[in-house]
């Protein structure tokens, strides 16, 4: 982020302000000021341009609400929210026709305030890029994410099921979760649902149903209220070709936002498949040798079978304090840069064996932040500048050059 968004205050009650201003400093924004209605919030809207303005409507609503119109009119860029005690649909309404982009309820949490103003200045942003023609016109299906690797046991199932957990809690989001894992696959145990269909069911229905028909497929994880597509068994799997598959996708992209896609770890017509269709290939290795030495395999396979590799971003997971090896030289292996990091974690084991996603159930723990880092900004949201290639951990430079460095160096001149 350039620089912390700042916001003007508008409200007529002191008290109110005050508490206001409290929720701005705690969710990190900067304040730009505050004042009352009318006249007075134009020209300081005017004078501060900040960027953005949070007016408290209370009653009686007319002079909030006509200070929101005034203040839409004169700076339209300039993302208006509105927060208010009422729950009354009526006011959100006027609230929302007098230009607000959001309408928070107190009392207000910081957080919610502070992804309200980031979501609100990342539309803005969006749609002054789309006017420029920087940016294609709205999608017409939602946002696929391939977890990819091209190895088991590398964490990808992990990250897939915590990172569609925290998509689905981000607000405003439809997300589904599919384990197209044609080996053993296990997102429904990592979530603790118990399917009643599978993808073999959607496959041999796909020409009867359409996106209404969806939910009698999925099975929905009560906590992040994440649908989840589950596979079928390893042998039904052998009946199905990538192209049936394909088309499930397709589905399943047309009616949610965000569609996160669980894999194994082979490169296969089905896996070539997920990497294909992705909007956004998130290719998981640890830093071991092995894992590695068989990304930088997978990448000439891949890269020798033409698919585009833009879309493929390499995230470092498991990292461990006693790891040898530096972020560099794994980046120099790989050939490209490694675009997440996320740490060693106990609390990540414990919630696979309880079939719990940590972003849930120990949002506090050093993986937990990272994964839900992860999802803010697959979502395009903005999170503090630093934490994003260091996934909220530190390397430790190792004190002295290892062997193993040198080891893992040496791999992309002998594969
Ligand atoms: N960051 C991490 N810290 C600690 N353990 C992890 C981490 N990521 C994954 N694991 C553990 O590694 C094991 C394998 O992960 P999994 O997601 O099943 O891998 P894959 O899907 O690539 O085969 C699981 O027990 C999981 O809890
Ligand atoms: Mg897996």
């Amino acid at each position: 982020m350039a620089k912390t968004p700042s916001a003007l205050i508008v409200d007529s009650d002191i008290q109110a302000r005050f508490e206001m201003k409290q929720a701005v400093k705690a969710c990190g924004l900067t304040l730009a000021g505050e004042c009352g209605y009318g006249m007075e919030a134009v020209s300081a809207a005017t004078e501060l341009r900040p960027d953005t303005i949070l007016i408290g409507v209370g009653e009686p609503i007319e002079r909030p609400l006509q200070t929101a119109e005034a203040l839409q009119s004169l700076l339209p860029e300039t993302p208006i929210l509105v927060y208010s005690e009422t729950k009354d649909l009526e006011t959100i309404r006027k609230a929302m026709m007098a230009g607000a982009r959001d309408f928070l309820a107190k009392p207000l949490r910081p957080e919610t305030l502070r992804q309200s103003v980031l979501a609100a200045l990342e539309s803005e942003e969006k749609k002054k890029l789309r006017q420029l023609g920087q940016l294609p016109a709205a999608p017409t299906a939602g946002t696929i994410v391939t977890v990819f690797g091209a190895k088991g046991g590398v964490g990808k199932s992990t990250i897939a099921a915590n990172l569609a957990v925290a998509l689905a809690r981000l607000e405003r989001s439809s997300v589904c979760i599919m384990d197209l894992d044609n080996g053993f696959g296990d997102i429904a145990g990592m979530l603790d649902v118990k399917p009643e269909r599978t993808l073999a069911d959607m496959v041999r229905d796909i020409d009867q149903i359409d996106r209404d028909d969806i939910q009698r497929y999925v099975v929905r994880h009560p906590l992040s209220e994440l649908d989840v597509l589950s596979g079928p068994s390893v042998l039904e799997w052998r009946s199905l070709s990538a192209e049936q598959v394909r088309r499930v996708v397709d589905l399943v992209a047309r009616t949610y936002d965000k569609v996160v896609i669980d894999t194994s770890g082979m490169l296969s017509e089905l896996s070539e498949m997920t990497v294909d269709i992705a909007t956004m290939v998130l290719w998981v290795t640890t830093s071991e040798f092995a894992s590695v030495k068989d990304s930088i395999e997978a990448f000439r396979a891949l890269s020798n079978l033409s698919y585009s590799q833009e879309r493929i971003r390499v995230v470092m997971n498991a990292i461990s304090p006693d790891d040898v090896i530096r972020p560099a030289i794994l980046q120099d292996a790989l050939g490209r840069e490694v675009f997440w990091n996320i740490p060693y974690d106990r609390k990540v084991r414990q919630g696979t064996h309880l079939g719990q996603p940590i972003v849930i159930t120990a949002p506090q723990s050093t993986a937990a932040k990272s994964l839900a880092d992860l999802a803010t900004v697959v979502a395009g949201g903005r999170i503090e500048q630093g934490r994003k290639t260091l996934g909220g951990f530190k390397w430790r430079p190792s004190a002295e050059p290892v062997t193993a460095e040198g080891r893992i160096g040496s791999i992309a001149k002998e594969t």
